[in-house]
């Protein structure tokens, strides 16, 4: 299974939430990072039955990579984002048997991500090492954008992403909230590169000035009917996707 090929025959039956383009947009930033050095798995905060996370880890072409949620726990979902399903876990594992190229390199923690502490962090870096795909897409109050983004920045490489999804999206303003809250009252390690199909991508501030003109280069090629703006995003240039 690749990236192309998972797009091709399993995109469509897995129930979620993302653009069939940004899996695309995701698989040009992985070859990018990946020239410049950087390998590693994905990790995903908030798999539901893992639309955009099977896009990662094919993107990673199947590495070792993480997937935690509650899953079946929809008590702690407290604002109901993405939840109303039975037998979560039970589909998304099933989902992964058909759709990673290595069923067997994915592992799944079943827990609130507010529930992550240091312990957790060390283990996980100890046994995946920095992820070069860190998608946050839990719990959409601004406490989990704030939590699980700095929960991400310690376990992802810096010259990998962090993938901030439903940054535009009027039924969780908690995430922009979240966002805005990082860059007004912190200094987040990781800067702002693309914002489009409603996800926000964020690189380590030493690889944003050459991602950029490389990622936009490289958009430009694969899509060329596609309207790219540079704008500034909390102080930073970004590729606006239009
Ligand atoms: C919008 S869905 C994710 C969609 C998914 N990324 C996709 O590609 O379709 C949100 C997910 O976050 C999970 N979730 C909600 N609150 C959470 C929390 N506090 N900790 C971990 N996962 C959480 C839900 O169970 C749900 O699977």
């Amino acid at each position: 299974m690749s990236i192309d090929s998972y797009l091709d025959s399993g995109f469509d039956d897995v129930e979620g939430w993302c653009s069939r383009r940004i899996v695309e947009i995701m698989g040009h930033f992985t070859e990018m990072s990946t020239a410049a050095g950087v390998i590693g798995g994905a990790c995903e905060i908030g798999v539901h039955q893992g639309k955009f996370f099977l896009g990662l880890v094919n993107a990673v072409n199947g590495r070792q990579s993480l997937a935690i949620d509650i899953f079946d726990h929809q008590s702690l979902n407290i604002d109901h984002s993405g939840g109303g399903i039975n037998d979560m876990l039970a589909g998304f594992k099933a989902n992964v048997q058909k759709y990673a190229p290595y069923p067997e390199n994915v592992s799944e923690i079943v827990k609130d991500s507010l529930a992550l502490n240091p312990l957790d962090t060390a283990h996980i870096l100890g046994r995946f090492g920095p992820f070069q795909l860190f998608s946050v897409d839990g719990g959409h109050m601004h406490q989990h954008l704030v939590n699980d983004y700095h929960f991400a920045e310690n376990v992802t490489a810096p010259g990998g992403a962090i993938i901030i999804d439903d940054i535009l999206n009027g039924g969780f303003p908690g995430v922009i909230e979240g966002v805005a809250r990082l860059f007004l009252q912190g200094a987040p390690r990781f800067a702002p590169l693309l914002l489009g199909h409603n996800k926000l991508i964020m690189v380590g501030l030493s690889y944003h000035r050459r991602y950029l003109e490389d990622l936009h280069a490289r958009l430009a090629a694969a899509y060329p009917d596609m309207t790219m703006w540079r704008t500034k995003f909390f102080g930073h240039d970004i590729i606006s996707l239009v």
